[in-house]
């Protein structure tokens, strides 16, 4: 089958790869109709992530019709057509039980020199958190779905069932980005009237934007430097748009217009990629520091006191410029993390079927998975004003659209953080 594979930084290759096969009882076998590029699989495209062997194939936002179901498949069978998510969860150990998907401690197992703890760096004896799709080795070294077949474990725990009144384009994004606007968005607390300011105006800003607006947001200020993504949020989700290029220090434009207090909450959706501070930059490039903290500072300064910083975007390792005692003078409340997507799947259906939810209408390009190679240039580089790549595998007829750090590793260094502190701007 074709497969787009991993072959370092900047370099993947649409290439012919065995056909998955059942490995447990409980697996099923995809033939993938719609699969999506992620701005998870961009950590990895620019070299990012750690953990990636030669022919990793990459992807985590999928879905398709049930090829074949393992004897223990219960909820589905040949034919079914389903959405992925792509946090692999076996719903029956200590964090699926509270229905924290991300959390699940059987999907990572140890393999090789993976102790399957993620990029936890102080790890004591704590236990794995949950394999995801295409992530790496260091989350399960699972294969991903942007690919013609995919093999999905635990069957029986995450895929979900679509309706075919809904296209692959309306109910694609159920599997990542729709969901984790839509936790962030809750994590957020937000309801009726809240204020808040979404930084990153990618699809993950995009579906938080909508979220907000669907819990009942009144005013969403939100932070980027792509005129066009920005100029999108507010035509379609009515943001009050923010470009840090013409404007240096969002944070104070924001205090500025509440009154001096802030808003409600900030949401992250930039992770520590996030651009701006040079110093975080060539640090993080020295593998000097985990991340970059721009984001993070801005979220902490431009946040009510009292408030809540809610933060979708991956963040790995330490942040030196992390303005801890600003949050604690404030009083702020955080919540972060990978999205527990099995946990809003069904809502989030419900929402896109009866019509409140129209996640499809950031979609602005759709290749072939022949062009996988092209999608990440054109969505890494932000390329013909893209928004999101949603990719077909040649096999099968497109459905058009019913209306689409540097990771720590073992090399890591102190530095000192009196000095990197100190420079640290906005
Ligand atoms: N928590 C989860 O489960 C989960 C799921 C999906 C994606 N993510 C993460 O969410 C983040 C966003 O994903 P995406 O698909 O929207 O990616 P994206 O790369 O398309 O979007 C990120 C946006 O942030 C903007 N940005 C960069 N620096 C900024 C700054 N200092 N202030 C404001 N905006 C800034 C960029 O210009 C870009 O438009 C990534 O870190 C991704 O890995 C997390
Ligand atoms: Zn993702
Ligand atoms: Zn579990």
């Amino acid at each position: 089958m074709k497969a787009l594979t991993y072959h370092g930084a900047k370099n993947v290759k649409v290439e012919n790869v065995p056909d998955p096969g059942l490995a447990n009882d409980d697996d099923i076998i995809l033939k993938v109709t719609a699969t999506a590029i992620c701005g998870s699989d961009l950590h990895i495209y620019r070299g990012k992530i750690p953990g990636m062997e030669h022919g990793d194939i990459l992807g985590h936002e999928f879905m398709g019709i049930v090829e074949e179901a393992g004897p223990d498949v219960t909820n589905l069978r040949k034919g079914d057509r389903v959405v992925i998510p792509f946090v692999i969860a076996c719903g029956q150990c200590y964090y699926c039980n509270k229905k924290l998907f991300a959390g699940c401690e059987s999907t990572n197992p140890q393999t090789g020199t993976m102790d399957g703890r993620g990029a936890i760096m102080n790890k004591k004896s704590s236990t794995s958190g949950a394999g995801l799709f295409g992530y790496s080795h260091l989350y399960g070294g699972y294969a991903g779905g942007q690919a013609e077949y995919v093999r999905v474990p635990k069957a029986n725990v995450g895929p979900i069932r679509v309706p075919d009144a809904l296209a692959d384009e309306q109910v694609l994004f159920l599997s990542d980005i729709l969901p984790t606007g839509y936790q962030a968005a809750v994590n957020a607390q937000l309801g009726p009237g809240s204020s808040v300011a979404i930084f990153g105006a990618g699809p993950v800003g995009l579906m938080a934007a909508l979220s907000a607006r669907f819990l009942g947001a009144d005013k969403i200020f939100m932070v980027d430097h792509h005129a066009y993504r920005l100029d999108f949020a507010r035509d379609t989700y009515g943001v009050i748009p923010i470009n840090f290029d013409d404007d240096d220090d969002p944070a104070e434009t924001i205090l500025r217009a509440t009154g001096n207090h802030g808003v409600d909450a900030c949401i992250d959706a930039v992770g520590f990629e996030a651009k701006g501070s040079a110093l975080e930059t060539a640090l993080a490039t020295l593998k000097l520091e985990g991340s970059s903290g721009k984001a993070l500072r801005q979220c902490i300064a431009a946040t009510r006191r009292g408030g809540v910083i809610s933060v979708p975007g991956v963040y790995a390792g330490f942040i030196h410029g992390f303005l801890f005692g600003d949050a604690f003078e404030k009083g702020l409340i955080f919540k972060m993390g990978q999205t527990h997507a099995q946990l809003y799947m069904p809502e989030l259906l419900e929402h896109i079927g009866n019509g409140r939810m129209k996640p499809e209408v950031i979609v602005t390009h759709r290749l072939n998975l022949a062009d996988a190679v092209r999608g990440y240039e054109i969505f890494n580089d932000k390329e013909e004003d893209c928004r999101k790549v949603v990719l077909t595998p040649s096999s099968r007829p497109i459905r058009a659209s019913a209306l689409a750090p540097s990771l720590p590793g073992g090399r890591l260094r102190a530095i000192s953080l009196t000095r990197t502190t100190r420079t640290m701007p906005s």
